[in-house]
C-alpha cells in the first residue's frame, strides 16, 4: 500500500470499530449506523442457485460484478461455478484484475485515451474481452491492441429492445465484418442486455422480453454468420430474464448481477422470494413524534431509488410503516399504530429497492450469520465509476 493509500484508509470512517471482536451483536456499541449488512447464508445460497440454474440450462455464468464490487464476493462466485466476471467500468476491471481474476468482460463501450491506456496490462495478459456497437469505438480498441501487440476479443453489442446501446440485429453483420477487419481485433460473438424487463407489468411480460432477447440474438447470430464470422459467444440474460433462457435458444452465457443479493425491484419482477433478499441497511431512530419516526439513513446511504409499491424501501418486520420523505441524511417514516413502540436510539433494518447502488456507497459492509456480524467485507471497487 502506498503512503497516500494508507493515509486515505486510516481516515476512512467505518461503521464497525476496527478493533471490534467478531462475532458481534447488531445492537453492539462497536457498530455505528447506517451500516450495510449482508446475510451470508442467503447470499451463498443465491450464488449456488444461479450457478445451478445456468448449468442445468447449458449456459456458462459470468456474474456482473458491478452489483457487489467486492473481490471477496467475486471469489465466492468463481469458486461456485462462475467462469469469469462482467464489469461496467475500467476501474472495476482494474480492481478484479489486480486481485488475480483472469477472465473479464468489460460490457461498456470504452471511449477515450484516458480509459483505454489503463487497459494495457489486461490486454497484455489476455484477460479481457470488450464490446462495441460502432466502428468508432472499435478503432480505439484496434489502436490499443496494435500498440500492445495482441489480438483483442470483441463482442458486438445488440439492441434487443432496451434502446440504450447496441445495433439492431439486422445491422450487426455488417458492423462485425468491419470490426473484424481492423488489425488487432477478433470478433468472437454478440452481447445484449434486455433491461426493459424492469418495465414489464407482469410475469408473462417478463417472459415476452426474454423471448424478444432470444429472437434478437438469433437474428444477430445469423447476420454475423452471413458475413462468414464464427459466433462462439452469445451473451445475454440478467437476474430477471436468465430463468427464461437456455442453450437450446442459442444463448451460451448469462450475466446476472443483482441475483447475488436480490432487492425489492427483482422481488417485484418475480425473480426471487422474500427469503432470498440478502442485503439490509441497519439504521437508527433519531427523532420521534406521534405517527412519525426519523432515521439516520437518507438519500446518501439508501439512495433515492423507489418503486410505487415500496416507496424508498421496506422496514423489516414493520410492513405497515413506510417512507414519507427522504432528505440527504434523514428518512422520515410514517408510522402505523402498531409501530408506535419505536424509540429514539432503536435500530431498524431497511430492505433495498436497488441493491447495486447501495453497495457502491460503502467502503465496507458486514456479513452476518444467525443475526450476528461474523465478517467484514471490503467493497474494493467502491465508487470506481471511471
Ligand atoms: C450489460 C449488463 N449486463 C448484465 C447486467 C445485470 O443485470 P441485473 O443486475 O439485472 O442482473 C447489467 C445490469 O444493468 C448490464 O448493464
Amino acid at each position: 500500500m502506498t503512503t497516500t493509500e494508507h493515509l486515505a484508509r486510516q481516515e476512512e470512517l467505518l461503521a464497525l470499530d476496527p478493533q471490534a471482536q467478531l462475532p458481534l451483536d447488531l445492537d453492539s456499541d462497536s457498530l455505528d449506523t447506517p451500516a450495510l449488512l449482508i446475510d451470508l447464508d442467503v447470499m451463498e445460497s443465491n450464488i449456488v442457485s444461479m450457478a445451478d440454474l445456468a448449468k442445468r440450462r447449458g449456459m456458462t455464468l459470468r456474474p456482473h460484478a458491478k452489483s457487489h464490487k467486492s473481490t471477496f464476493i467475486a471469489d465466492l462466485q468463481l469458486s461456485n461455478g462462475a467462469t469469469g466476471l462482467c464489469l461496467a467500468t475500467v476501474g472495476e476491471a482494474e480492481v478484479m484484475w489486480r486481485h488475480g481474476i483472469q477472465d473479464l468482460l468489460l460490457a461498456f463501450p470504452v471511449v477515450g485515451q484516458a480509459k483505454l491506456r489503463r487497459l494495457r496490462p489486461l490486454l497484455d495478459a489476455g484477460a479481457l474481452t470488450v464490446v462495441t456497437d460502432s466502428l468508432d469505438v472499435a478503432e480505439g480498441y484496434s489502436a490499443l491492441a496494435r500498440s500492445v501487440g495482441c489480438q483483442l476479443p470483441v463482442l458486438i453489442e445488440i439492441d434487443s429492445g432496451m434502446h440504450r446501446v447496441g445495433v439492431l440485429p439486422e445491422s450487426a453483420g455488417a458492423l462485425a465484418a468491419e470490426v473484424d477487419k481492423l488489425p488487432g481485433l477478433q470478433v468472437r460473438g454478440i452481447l445484449t442486455h434486455a433491461g426493459q424487463s424492469h418495465q414489464a407489468v407482469d410475469q408473462q411480460g417478463i417472459e415476452r422480453v426474454a423471448r424478444d432477447e432470444v429472437r434478437a440474438m438469433q437474428r444477430a447470430r445469423e447476420a454475423l454468420e452471413g458475413q462468414g464470422i464464427q459466433v462462439d459467444i452469445v451473451s445475454a440474460g440478467s437476474t430477471v430474464t436468465t430463468p427464461y433462457l437456455s442453450a437450446d435458444d442459442g444463448i451460451t452465457e448469462v450475466r446476472p448481477g443483482t441475483y447475488v443479493f436480490n432487492d425489492l425491484r427483482t422481488l417485484s419482477r418475480y425473480s426471487c422470494t422474500p427469503d432470498q433478499l440478502a442485503l439490509s441497511m441497519l439504521a437508527t431512530v433519531v427523532s420521534r413524534a406521534p405517527g412519525r419516526a426519523t432515521l439516520n439513513a437518507g438519500s446518501k446511504s439508501i439512495t433515492t431509488a423507489r418503486t410505487d409499491e415500496h416507496g424508498h424501501g421496506h422496514l423489516v418486520n414493520r410492513p405497515s410503516s413506510g417512507f414519507r420523505l427522504l432528505s440527504e441524511e434523514h428518512a422520515v417514516l410514517g408510522l402505523a399504530t402498531e409501530d408506535e413502540d419505536l424509540q429514539v436510539g432503536q435500530r431498524v433494518r431497511i430492505l433495498p429497492i436497488h441493491s447495486c447502488v447501495w453497495m457502491d456507497l460503502q467502503a465496507e459492509v458486514y456479513g452476518t450469520r444467525g443475526g450476528q456480524i461474523v465478517r467484514r467485507i471490503r467493497v474494493d471497487a467502491m465508487r470506481r465509476s471511471l
